[in-house]
């Protein structure tokens, strides 16, 4: 059967994972979350007190950097390690969030990540979500999805979220957060984030998650 890559990209808190999740499970393809890794990265850079304005130190760092996703059998998702250490709920914090965009923004920061993600999808069957997906890691991608959703509902979104897991969270720090991370990730020199021209434009503002899945395995359907 034939199997083909699917990207998502989009801004920040749009759904992007939850419908990549969704729609892995449904055409029985891998879900690669390559947000997780520009987290986890993130993450070693903030933990060994790396300047990641300065390109040597980044280099020597990037070189003990190992990332894997391995399978949870018991949440039935897929979960990223940092040097053997599971780190799926860690890198979702706000001190990783709020430093995420700027390590992201680093040109040899996303030539590691971008060349692993490649490799992930030589096999195809694959779903990504991420900014560049559909532009740069995968611009032969046969389906591309870009989300967007109305900046009231991704804070709202994401403030749930994040309100379950830590309640002095307040939706202020929540909205400048993401506005931050949307201007960044936007502005920056290397592979902003931008809908690719043959992308397909997605607002789920007012979709619910079973019409925007429907449409979506709609879209893969046309491509199979
Ligand atoms: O999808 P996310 O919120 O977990 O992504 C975290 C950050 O990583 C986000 O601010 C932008 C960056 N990112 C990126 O630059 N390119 C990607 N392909 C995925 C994420």
């Amino acid at each position: 059967m034939k199997k083909i890559i699917v990207t998502i990209d989009g801004w920040s808190s749009c759904g992007k994972s939850t419908i990549a999740k969704q729609m892995a499970k449904a055409l029985g393809y891998v879900y690669i979350d390559s947000g997780a890794m520009y987290r986890a990265i993130t993450l070693y850079f903030l933990r060994h007190h790396i300047d990641w304005t300065t390109e040597p130190e980044i280099i020597e760092a990037l070189d003990k950097i190992h990332l894997s996703f391995r399978h949870n059998d018991h949440s039935g998702q897929s979960e990223i390690y940092l040097n053997g250490e599971n780190v799926e709920y860690l890198i979702r914090e706000l001190v990783v969030a709020e430093k995420v965009s700027e390590v992201a923004a680093v040109a040899t920061v996303r030539k590691f990540a971008v060349e692993q993600q490649q490799k992930m999808g030589i096999e195809k069957g694959i779903v990504m979500d991420g900014r560049d997906i559909g532009t740069t890691v995968f611009p032969e991608a046969e389906l591309k999805l870009f989300m967007t959703a109305d900046i009231e509902t991704r804070v709202v979104r994401r403030f749930i979220e994040m309100h379950a897991k830590n309640p002095n969270v307040t939706k202020e720090e929540v909205r400048a957060n993401l506005q931050m991370r949307d201007h960044i990730d936007s502005n920056r020199e290397v592979s902003p984030l931008r809908m690719a021209e043959d992308a397909v434009l997605l607002d789920n503002t007012n979709l619910t998650m079973e019409d925007q899945l429907d449409l979506s395995l709609k879209l893969v359907a046309k491509k199979l």
